[in-house]
């Protein structure tokens, strides 16, 4: 702030766009194998604030929480040796493959989100952008094509070859809802988030141990590998997604123990999802927390995406009574664990945790309470939509 405080105090803000993290219930790694995902938004953002600055090309972007400045040429896009500026160049490169309508501008970016929490500020930052990009210079851009225009900028530029679950929970959202993806097709459906009497508890590990991306591409491999071993006699078969375990089990001396655990594990994930949806909307919601608890069983000892911070956490809850439902959210290797807990034991089981895991690791654990939010929107002259 110090060095670019001239910057943002002659700043005139034309727009300014909430782009939110997201939080997923059940349903991990299981996107990019075109399976069922059960994420939300949630009320922790990063804020835009946008103008126009006349120029043809020259854009100055100012991230607060890093206090950087981004100086980019549009006419002279490349990657960039900071991970931070990659998302926002690879935003700016996809949207300029679509449309040309981009012109010089300036941001300001302020982020509400911990990174490598596995809240997807990473999403958030890039689906930020491109729907403010859209607004600014009236693009025409559907929200479907800003979602996955941000998720090839993650390929592209950053090189992780993330699902399409982050960015579209980002901007899909609505309050109060989850939503039932199908990452094949698509189509989405908003069911009621009422988990009363529990609260939706994230538990930050504040380990982000540096495997997570390479891992992830690895885990990509793993189950494109499957894939190909039985679409050679199922040949309708494109994804882990039309896998049966009876398929799986044909071929298991084909594959790996490895392969077969990865596949085994996405399989049922994706009968996870299903089943914990029509679960939340009878209000079951103890018989929905059970299934996330299998769920973490699951990325521990099959998919291999645990750690042990994350892992005593969820062994941790499984103590109290309380906490119907735990388990590690997003990539893995770190970040936060969701919790389903009792509303009146939220503020002791916080402190218990945070000394068990202090003692354990020498680590503080970080805490927060958060609701299904809005997806991204548009703030201008006070209001939204
Ligand atoms: C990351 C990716 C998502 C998804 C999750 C795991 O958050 O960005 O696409 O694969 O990991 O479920």
């Amino acid at each position: 702030m110090a060095i670019h405080k001239s910057f943002v105090k002659g700043f005139k803000s034309e727009l300014v766009v909430h782009s939110p993290g997201r939080i997923n219930f059940i349903g991990e790694h299981t996107d990019y194998n075109n399976g069922f995902v059960l994420p939300t938004a949630i009320d922790k953002k990063i804020v835009f604030s946008f103008q126009k600055n006349d120029s043809e090309h020259e854009c100055k972007i100012y991230s607060s929480s890093y206090d950087k400045m981004l100086d980019v040429n549009l006419s002279d896009l490349k990657p960039s040796k900071e991970e931070w500026e990659n998302y926002i160049l690879g935003v700016l490169s996809e949207i300029s493959k679509i449309s040309n309508g981009v012109k010089g501008f300036d941001c300001i970016i302020e982020s509400q989100l911990p990174i490598g929490a596995g809240i997807s500020s990473s999403a958030a930052l890039e689906c930020g952008l491109a729907y403010g990009l859209n607004e600014l210079f009236n693009l025409n851009l559907s929200k479907i094509e800003l979602v996955e225009l941000s998720q090839r900028a993650e390929h592209n530029y950053v090189g992780t070859k993330c699902g399409i679950m982050d960015q579209f929970a980002s901007v899909m959202s609505e309050n109060e809802k989850v939503i039932l993806l199908d990452c094949k097709s698509k189509h989405y459906r908003l069911i009621d988030a009422h988990f009363e009497p529990y609260k939706i508890l994230l538990l930050n590990t504040n380990v982000s141990h540096n495997l997570a991306s390479s891992e992830y591409n690895t885990r990509r491999e793993e189950c494109e590998r499957v894939r190909e071993i039985i679409s050679k006699t199922y040949t309708k078969v494109k994804s882990l997604r039309e896998v049966t375990k009876s398929m799986l089990d044909e071929y298991r001396d084909e594959l790996t123990d490895v392969l077969y655990r990865r596949a085994y594990y996405v399989i049922e994930e994706n009968d996870r999802v299903l089943q914990a949806s029509e679960l939340l909307e009878k209000k079951d919601i103890q018989g929905f927390g059970k299934l996330m608890y299998q769920s973490h069983r699951g990325l521990q000892h099959l998919y291999e995406v645990s750690c042990p911070e994350l892992d005593f956490l969820v062994d941790f809850s499984e103590d109290y009574s309380q906490i119907i439902g735990s388990r590690m959210m997003g990539g893995g290797f770190g970040g936060c664990t969701i919790n389903l807990i009792h509303a009146d034991s939220v503020n002791d089981y916080i402190i218990n945790v945070k000394e068990a895991y202090r003692k354990e690791f020498n680590i503080e654990l970080t805490s927060f309470v958060t609701v299904p939010s809005q997806g991204t929107i548009i703030q201008a002259n006070g209001t939204k939509h």
